[in-house]
């Protein structure tokens, strides 16, 4: 497997990361999954930006401008002979000896970053049949707009998802839906269609951004409000969004049919949308 390890293409057996990375020690870092379609990224501009916007909210000064990091990971993409995929990429703050607790000052530490492709084709069984989830408490802290390779809390609601028997979790905060476990979560009601704002209750997904584009395009109606888990025995389509999977209709919540337990028409015609634009771009 071919990596990209702070700036120069190896195989992955050549990468050597140390135990005193503060990436290992902390999770103190910063990652991206960018789509690949036809051996291109998709959305690469806006996956730089949110990293920009992380890297800023932790006080960590990236070693490369947008250009140099796509001339890089463009590079390992051609190396890696990827079709469709994605593309992995992390940035940790670097090597500090002893472990401290304190972050150091800005441009002290020599950051680490390193980026591995992964061939992968549309989940269409998925996105045909749907997913079914529950709601789970959402006990992540009070920064999940920053991409933090620490992602315990998203771990362990899908973990409990997934040992109650459910595909994926739904999560709650003070009686709304802020989002899904890797993904931001949609619903339709009466023809309306709802997801919560951006904001430090979660992340401002990359495909978020682009079906909000895509959906005022073709007149359809988004309002960026939370759902509360009381207004769910009403909801007509139930869907969630994330770059690697697009779009997933989410057919039954704790077991309780949405609709009719298929995916519903809106996020039929959203995901239909959204397909087009991959090929388009
Ligand atoms: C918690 C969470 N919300 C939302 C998303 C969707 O983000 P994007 O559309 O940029 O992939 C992800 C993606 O990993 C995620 O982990």
């Amino acid at each position: 497997m071919k990596t990209l390890f702070n700036g120069k293409i190896m195989e992955k057996e050549e990468v050597k990361i140390s135990f005193e990375d503060r990436g290992y020690h902390f999770g103190d870092g910063l990652y991206e999954a960018v789509r690949i379609y036809a051996g291109k990224m998709f959305m690469f501009t806006e996956h730089f930006e949110r990293l920009v916007r992380g890297a800023a909210k932790i006080h960590l000064a990236l070693p490369f401008t947008k250009e140099e990091l796509l001339i890089m990971l463009e590079e390992l993409i051609t190396a890696s002979e990827v079709g469709n995929g994605l593309v992995y990429f992390q940035i940790s703050r670097g090597i500090v000896s002893p472990r401290q607790h304190l972050i150091p000052e800005k441009g002290s530490v020599e950051p680490v970053y390193l980026a591995y492709t992964l061939p992968f084709e549309r989940p269409e069984a998925i996105q045909k049949n749907g997913q079914r989830a529950t709601v789970i408490p959402d006990r992540r802290w009070l920064h999940c707009d920053i991409k933090s390779l620490s992602l315990m809390g998203n771990l362990l609601s899908l973990d409990e998802a997934v040992k109650k028997d459910y595909e994926d979790a739904l999560l709650e905060r003070d009686g709304v839906i802020t989002e899904a476990s890797a993904s931001n979560a949609w619903f339709v009601i009466d023809g309306i269609i709802y997801t919560h704002p951006d904001g430090q209750l979660i992340l401002p997904g990359i495909t978020k951004q682009h079906l909000l584009h895509l959906a005022k395009e073709n007149d359809l109606l988004v309002i960026e409000e939370a759902v509360k888990v009381s207004q769910l025995g009403d909801i007509d389509e139930c869907f969630v969004t994330n770059s690697i999977y697009e779009i997933v209709p989410i057919v039954s919540i704790d077991n309780r049919l949405i609709g009719n337990g298929t995916p519903g028409p809106i996020t039929e015609h959203l995901l239909k949308l959204y397909l087009e634009s991959t090929v388009m771009l």
